[in-house]
């Protein structure tokens, strides 16, 4: 038997404020979470949903200093950009608010403080890094050196970006400070840990035992941390940007990022509702749905509960429905390589169009295992998803009501067998597509809303209205009332999904509200009601917009490898009589040919000084022919002729290989005669 429960507080993981929000936090946390939160508004349950920005933590005190502002200006820049965007997608925070809140950061103190005096603490002192010159110690992000795995010579001291193993600032050769860039020295420092090995026992027969339904994922990610078996964790840092910890003598010490930031769930509950937030946090009959990503699992299944549990007032969460990953294009998303699709560029480049994406990324999300987004497969899920089915159904429906009954409901007759039979196809759909909503299929539940505009198609293509016009009036009337009934149907499935269409589509149909509770009937829209003039619900996207996206994304590589260009390792010594093995010359160029049938290949007359000579070179792409007529370059002359493309080359025109693969032509830098020699 599953629980009842009197009131739902839905969380959602706190986004950093150190850049915007982009397809990936969407797809994993924000929109199944509205959707969530929508449907059970719809349903008429007590649900909250919390958000806010992240806006303490290591990465925004780098931005800070490498733009040469303060962390504040970082955390209000972003967090504005943030709470804008989330509004204009529809995300239906009761509250969006932020860690660098007054309520808070006392809030989070006063956490803090009252584990300190339970003596729930472990204080110790250790060896950390310290920068002399700054006068400050290192947190492991603020130390740069070589990764020991790959050798990057770039990895910070919690991870390496490039092999993406995590380190310790402990495993970095020859660690150097990212402030000052000065050796750091190893001083001592004390902090204050909470024992996780404590609460082990309690966490495992909370999930192990209590939570055998959460997600594979989620359930197996805690199983492998607590079979490990747990340690303390310090819940301080040396730093000048967090929550101070309100313990004498910890001057220059803040609140670990990862303790202050899930109390925020707390602070914005109390800043919403300051005489009710108990009730959502320290009542039994409370379900409280963690909605996060993958790589917050620990956090929120064993760091906060553990903190949860030490204070002893508070409500576990009931189900943490974390996500896998979203990829874009192929590859790991990533805010410091610029890999993403950013929801607020997106709004500005596709105005009107918040459920197109609401509906790919449910469509795609990352439920059960990590996914890719394509801009091909948006362009084919608006197409013929959006497009073809479910808008099409609906205009079908509208556009012949108006057409053969003025725009009113008709009236219906008697239903025939095929009728009944539609219409049994979805009369479960409220059970299913609710029950999947509960329990977080959320693509199984848009798939069962998106059923209901195939089965209406297929009706009316099955039931040909249009053919009956002249000949049974009758029929052509209970036929449109079903399908306007499906339509009705469809605004209020589709909801919580796509809440603007539905907005839309309702208006359309006179339909104010969309009540959950008359999903699967047929007498939703009461005959001789009237409708409005039909709109578009959606239109087909170009090929050229999609292909200016892909562009955009191509660009953004070609930047990334010039950003990350690092120069190959000098090859072995060689002597000098080596070097005099090559014969190469100055030549310059007669004439310059595209060779037919093979795009990477330019045929060349070269003047060596010596009758000329033809060359073929594998630089097309790079050069159109007329680009180098008349220039003088540099060739190997005495390279062993070779048939390429059925023409003879006689030698190799020399080129340096730019980051990123382009080839540049190279040559004398004054004039010299063809066929002298380079030594
Ligand atoms: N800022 C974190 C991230 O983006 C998530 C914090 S969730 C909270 O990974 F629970 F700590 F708020
Ligand atoms: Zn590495």
């Amino acid at each position: 038997m599953e629980k009842k429960f009197a009131r739902t507080l839905v969380t959602t993981a706190l986004p950093y404020a150190n850049g915007p929000v982009h397809i990936g936090h969407l797809a994993g946390v924000y929109v199944p979470a509205d959707i969530y939160t929508r449907y059970l508004r719809m349903k008429g349950e007590d649900v909250i949903m919390i958000g806010g920005s992240d806006e303490h933590g290591v990465p925004i005190t780098l931005k800070a200093r490498a733009e040469g502002v303060s962390p504040q200006d970082i955390v209000d820049r972003y967090h504005g950009i943030i709470k804008k965007s989330f509004e204009e997608l529809g995300i239906s925070f009761d509250i969006y608010s932020r860690t660098t809140s007054k309520i808070h950061c006392q809030t989070a103190s006063d956490f803090f403080r009252r584990l300190y005096d339970k003596g729930e603490f472990i204080e110790k002192t250790s060896m950390q890094y310290y920068d002399e010159e700054a006068k400050q110690f290192l947190a492991d992000r603020y130390i740069v050196g070589t990764c020991p795995h790959c050798g990057y010579d770039h990895a910070y001291g919690d991870q390496c970006e490039k092999c993406g193993t995590s380190l310790s600032a402990n495993d970095l050769i020859d660690p150097h400070s990212a402030i000052t860039g000065s050796k750091p020295v190893k001083k001592e420092t004390k902090h204050w840990y909470l024992p996780l090995d404590k609460w082990e026992p309690a966490l495992r027969k909370w999930i192990l035992e209590g939570h055998r339904e959460w997600k594979p994922n989620v359930y197996g990610q805690c199983k492998s941390w607590l079979d490990l078996g747990l340690q303390p964790r310090a819940v301080s840092r040396d730093l000048d940007w967090g929550v101070p910890v309100p313990v004498e003598g910890a001057e220059g010490k803040v609140l670990y990022v990862w303790f202050d930031a899930p109390i925020g769930y707390i602070s914005n509950t109390k800043e919403l509702l300051p005489d009710r937030w108990e009730e959502y946090w320290k009542r039994d009959d409370t379900r409280i749905i963690n909605f996060i990503g993958k790589d917050n699992i620990v956090f929120h299944c064993i760091v906060f509960p553990a903190m949860l549990m030490a204070d002893g007032g508070y409500q576990l969460p009931e189900n943490v429905p974390a996500n896998e990953f979203l990829n874009l294009e192929g590859d790991k998303i990533s805010t410091s390589r610029n890999w993403a699709v950013w929801l607020h560029e997106y709004l500005e480049e596709f105005p009107g169009k918040q459920d197109v994406l609401r509906y790919v990324l449910t469509a795609n999300a990352p439920e059960t295992k990590d996914n890719d987004f394509t801009w091909r497969d948006f362009q084919a899920r608006n197409n013929n998803e959006l497009v073809a089915i479910f808008g099409n159904f609906v205009n079908r429906s509208i556009v012949l009501t108006c057409k053969y009954f003025g725009g009113t409901v008709p009236e219906r007759g008697e239903l025939t067998e095929y009728d009944r039979q539609t219409l049994d196809e979805f009369k479960d759909v409220k059970e299913t597509l609710g029950n999947n909503i509960e329990h977080f299929r959320f693509r199984d539940a848009l798939r069962d809303a998106m059923n209901l505009a195939r089965i209406g198609n297929k009706y009316l293509a099955d039931t040909e209205p249009w053919k009956l016009a002249k000949t049974d009036m009758n029929r052509v009337a209970t036929i449109l009332n079903v399908a306007l009934q499906i339509t009705a149907n469809l605004a209020i499935a589709f909801e919580p999904f796509l809440p603007f269409s539905s907005e839309k589509l309702r208006k359309m149909i006179n339909m104010p509200e969309a009540n959950w509770n008359k999903l699967g009937s047929i007498d939703i829209l009461a005959a001789g009601s009237a409708l409005e003039k039909p709109e578009l619900l959606f239109e087909k996207i170009e090929d050229a917009v999609i292909e200016a996206q892909m562009q955009k994304l191509e660009c953004i590589k070609q930047e990334n490898i010039i950003k990350n260009f690092r120069p190959e390792p000098v090859a072995p010594s060689v002597q000098i009589d080596d070097f005099g093995k090559l014969d190469i010359r100055v030549g310059k160029v007669l004439d310059c040919q595209k060779v037919p049938k093979a795009d990477k290949l330019l045929q060349f007359k070269i003047d060596d000084g010596l009758g000329g000579r033809t060359i073929v070179s594998g630089i097309a792409k790079y050069y159109a022919p007329e680009d180098l007529v008349g220039k003088e370059v540099c060739f190997i002359a005495n390279l062993e002729p070779r048939k390429l493309k059925g023409i003879v080359s006689q030698g190799m025109i020399l080129s340096a290989e730019d980051a990123g693969g382009r080839l540049v032509v190279i040559g004398p830098q004054g004039e010299v005669k063809p066929g002298c020699q380079v030594k």
